[in-house]
């Protein structure tokens, strides 16, 4: 299933099972709340779909999967010609952000890492959220959007939470801990109904 899940397409239909059409259109009007013309960074893009939710922005994807950049830049990069695929000017990268990449790509108004933190361990989440402040501007903002444990959960989700492919799902408090250091301002909100399967979510807002 997790090698399967590594074809874009098969985790493009894996995603829309899960998440249903309502989930992009909440996320990007609820909490991302991009402005025509903003600059967006979205660490771990996958296959780009958050673009179809998304007013004309300039947006730039990073991602360590080759076939998933692959997959976003036909869907949405710029065809031979110099047409754009997309209104919106998007670039996509099969890269890691690191110390070294983070400054070329300049300075953003929107970091987005959406289902990417639980995949990390406590030190590359760290350096994630250091790397994703040094790319904002000033007033700028990251979203993260991770499964959670919290109390009172089924058995059905701490099921689903336990079989996902990133192996670090945590409660809010850790997740919260390990942004402290590079954010100092951080609003959180918990959703049991993002998903059309039952799924907790958390979301957490970081202000530069
Ligand atoms: C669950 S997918 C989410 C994809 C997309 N953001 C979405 O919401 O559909 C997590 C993605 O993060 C990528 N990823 C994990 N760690 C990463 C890192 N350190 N830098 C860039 N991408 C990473 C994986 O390759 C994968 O495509």
């Amino acid at each position: 299933m997790r090698s399967l899940l590594s074809v874009p397409k098969l985790y493009d239909l894996a995603q829309f099972v899960m998440r249903g059409t309502k989930y992009r259109s909440r996320l990007t009007s609820q909490f991302i709340r991009a402005s025509s013309g903003s600059r967006i960074l979205d660490i771990g893009c996958g296959t780009g779909t958050i673009l179809d939710s998304l007013p004309e922005v300039e947006y730039v994807g990073l991602d360590m999967s080759a076939a998933y950049v692959a997959a976003a830049r036909k869907r949405y990069g710029t065809v031979e010609n110099g047409a754009p695929r997309h209104r919106s000017q998007c670039t996509f990268h099969c890269l890691e952000l690191t110390d070294k990449t983070v400054d070329p790509l300049g300075k953003f108004d929107i970091v987005l890492a959406m289902g990417v933190v639980h995949h990390l361990d406590d030190a590359s989440a760290m350096n994630l959220f250091a790397y994703s402040r040094q790319a904002l501007r000033e007033g700028g903002r990251m979203i993260t959007l991770d499964g959670v444990y919290t109390e009172n959960q089924s058995r059905i989700v701490k099921s689903l939470l336990r079989a996902d492919r990133g192996k670090f799902v945590r409660e809010e408090s850790a997740y919260r801990s390990l942004c402290s250091g590079s954010f100092t301002s951080v609003q959180t909100t918990i959703a049991h109904d993002l998903f059309r399967i039952p799924y907790t979510c958390l979301i957490m807002e970081c202000f530069a």
